[in-house]
C-alpha cells in the first residue's frame, strides 16, 4: 500500500529506556516479540508502535492529508470554546495546532512533543504567520509536561500509539487536565482491516477504552465520522464533592 510505505520510510526507530530511572513504572510493561513496525515493548496486550521521526514531516503536511483523512471535519467538530486552553499532544508539525489557535483566540495550544525538531518547525511557522497563542512545550518519554489542571481539551491524533511510555505520559495528562477536561484520541480504526496503515500504527476502541480507564478517564462516546479513524472522547471526573 502506497500509504504503509510512506510511513515506512517516514519512520525513525527512536531508542527508548534513555530516560530509565525517572518516574516510569516498568511493572506495567512487557518485553515480547519484536515486529517490523514495532519497539517489541507492550502495554495492556499492545505491542507500542516506533515513533516517526522528524523527517516524516512533509508527510504530515502531505497536500491530501485533508482529504484523505477528513482533517476538517476533526476540527469543525472538535467544540472549542474561544476562551479553551488546548493540548495538541505529539503535536509534529502543528498540523493541527495552527487551526486550533484560530478557534480559541482567547485562550491558547499549547504543542507538545518529544522531538525538538518538530517544535522547531512550529516555531518558525509561528514566526511568519505571527501566532501569539501557540506555545511549545518539549515533552520526555514520561512526561508530557502540561501545567497542572490547566488545560480544557488534549487532542492526540496518530500519536498515543507512539508513546513509550503510555500510562505515565497519560498520568501527566489527567494531571494537567481541568476537572471535567477532555481527551479527544484519535486513531486509525484497528478493527478495519480496510484502512491501509500498519497494524501497530492503528488502534481498536476496546484497546483504548482499556488503556485510558487504567488512568482514571472515562469514556464519553466514539465518534465514526472520519473515514478511517476513531474520534474517542474520554473525560478527567469531576472532583467528589466535600460531605
Ligand atoms: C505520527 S506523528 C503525528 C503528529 C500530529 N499529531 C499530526 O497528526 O500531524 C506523532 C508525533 O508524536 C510524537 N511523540 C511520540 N511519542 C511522544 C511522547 N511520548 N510525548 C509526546 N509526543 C510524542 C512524535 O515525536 C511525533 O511528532
Amino acid at each position: 500500500m502506497i500509504i504503509n510505505g510512506l510511513l515506512t520510510l517516514a519512520c525513525l526507530l527512536i531508542p527508548i529506556g534513555a530516560e530509565a530511572g525517572n518516574q516510569q513504572n516498568e511493572q506495567a510493561y512487557q518485553q515480547g516479540r519484536i515486529s517490523s513496525d514495532g519497539i517489541g515493548k507492550y502495554y495492556m496486550g499492545r505491542e507500542i508502535s516506533h515513533v516517526m521521526g522528524h523527517l516524516g514531516a512533509g508527510w504530515l503536511e502531505r497536500p491530501s492529508r485533508e482529504q484523505e483523512e477528513r482533517t476538517d471535519l476533526l476540527l469543525s467538530n472538535m467544540g472549542l470554546k474561544p476562551t479553551d486552553v488546548v493540548v495538541d499532544l505529539g503535536a509534529g508539525t502543528g498540523y493541527f495546532s495552527f487551526p486550533m489557535a484560530t478557534q480559541v483566540p482567547q485562550g491558547k495550544v499549547l504543542a507538545v512533543d518529544i522531538q525538538g525538531e518538530m517544535l522547531d518547525i512550529i516555531e518558525q511557522r509561528k514566526a511568519t504567520q505571527n501566532i501569539s497563542n501557540i506555545e511549545t512545550i518539549i515533552a520526555t518519554e514520561t512526561q508530557p509536561n502540561i501545567p497542572h489542571d490547566s488545560t480544557d481539551i488534549v487532542l492526540m491524533v496518530d500519536a498515543y500509539h507512539e508513546f513509550s511510555y503510555p500510562k505515565e505520559v497519560m498520568q501527566g495528562v489527567v494531571t494537567g487536565l481541568k476537572p471535567g477536561g477532555r481527551v479527544a484520541l484519535v486513531e486509525y480504526r484497528g478493527e478495519d482491516r480496510n484502512v491501509p496503515i500498519k497494524r501497530l500504527h492503528k488502534m481498536t476502541e476496546k484497546q483504548a477504552k482499556k488503556e485510558m480507564q487504567a488512568v482514571g478517564l472515562t469514556w464519553i462516546k466514539t465518534d465514526n465520522y472520519l473515514p478511517q479513524q476513531h474520534v474517542m472522547i474520554f473525560q478527567k471526573p469531576y472532583a467528589p464533592l466535600n460531605k
